[in-house]
């Protein structure tokens, strides 16, 4: 296979920060490219795109899906894998994003942070001159809904007209599923409580796309005869101390048996975990037939190696 990018796709060189930045035709090849690079793997045929090549890992908070996939995934590649905690890097003294930024790009070829803000991981792609990929901010988190939407692909032979429902917190893996679902032409409906909705932002530019974003506070609604049935946790990573207020604030909004039996027959459930079985959804349903949870987790792999491939 080749890299080759048909018309129209020109992603060498770009940053990967938000799905908003790419076009339904940019998406449509990386998830093709995820699929076939996935085959590779299977088939255990090298695929050393990237030989010799340096991606910097930077994580402020913890990971265990993105850290193991980037870092297995860059090495498959024929590169390697530098993890950096910002604990030990000069960034934890207070070094600015924009010198680590402009320092790391004359070692490395590539550089994925996960942080908490993400204007600050705006910041480093605009003063790095590598490409820039957003392994997670309190924002948004891309690289997992790039591998959402291949799994997608995956079970249900297309992503134009297919529903998805996300029940629960409207945060960083909501906003990032409005942009994608939206951008593929699909349906997604966000069910939260009230002051816990997706980010407004993100909703407004997302009634651009072709695709319909729908937020309800209704469980029920969002949920009848969806496709697809997708939850994350009701405190994220930063939000600790709000855990009990939440635990109250989204008793309702969990994905249970009852609300599996909304959706279509074949519809499968999602979750981009770590999950918290009990809470934003039952052991019985994250663990039943229905679910796609750890094909979803491999394909963070495959998915996060055609973003590699395709930019750096
Ligand atoms: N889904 C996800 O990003 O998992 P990690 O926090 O383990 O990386
Ligand atoms: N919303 C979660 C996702 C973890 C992968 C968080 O930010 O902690």
């Amino acid at each position: 296979m080749s890299l080759f990018q048909p018309t129209g796709v020109e992603l060498r060189g770009k940053d990967f920060l938000s799905l908003s930045d790419f076009s339904p035709a940019e998406i449509d090849y990386l998830i093709n490219l995820a699929m076939e690079l996935k085959d590779l793997q299977r088939k255990g045929e090298p695929h050393h795109f990237l030989r010799g090549k340096v991606l910097a890992m930077i994580f402020e908070k913890n990971s265990t899906r993105t850290r193991v996939s980037f870092e297995t995934g860059i090495y498959q590649l024929g590169g390697q894998g530098l993890f950096l905690s910002s604990r030990d890097l000069q960034l934890g003294r207070g070094e600015t994003i924009y010198d680590t930024a402009r320092v790391l790009s004359r070692y490395v070829q590539g550089i994925m942070i996960r942080t908490f803000s993400h204007e600050q991981v705006e910041e480093l792609a605009e003063a790095a001159d590598v490409p820039v990929i957003n392994g997670l901010t309190d924002l948004l988190h891309p690289c997992q809904v790039l591998a959402d939407l291949m799994t997608i692909k995956e079970k249900k032979g297309r992503l134009e007209g297919i529903k998805v429902a996300y029940i629960g917190d409207g945060n960083n893996v909501a906003n990032s599923l409005i942009n994608g679902c939206t951008k593929m032409n699909m349906e997604i409906r966000v069910a939260t409580p009230l002051g816990y909705e997706p980010d407004a932002n993100v909703v407004e530019a997302a009634k651009e796309n072709a695709g319909n974003v729908i937020l309800t506070q209704d469980v029920e609604e969002a949920a009848k005869g969806v496709d697809v049935l997708y939850t994350d946790v009701w405190a994220s990573m930063g939000q600790e101390e709000e855990q009990a207020e939440r635990q109250k604030a989204f008793a309702e909004y969990q994905i249970n048996s009852n609300v599996l039996s909304l959706a279509k027959k074949d519809a499968i459930v999602m979750h981009c975990l770590p999950a918290h079985r009990g809470e934003e959804i039952t052991a019985e349903v994250i663990d039943g037939p229905q679910s796609v949870v750890f094909d979803e987790a491999e394909n963070r792999l495959h998915a996060q190696k055609a973003i590699m491939a395709s930019i750096m």
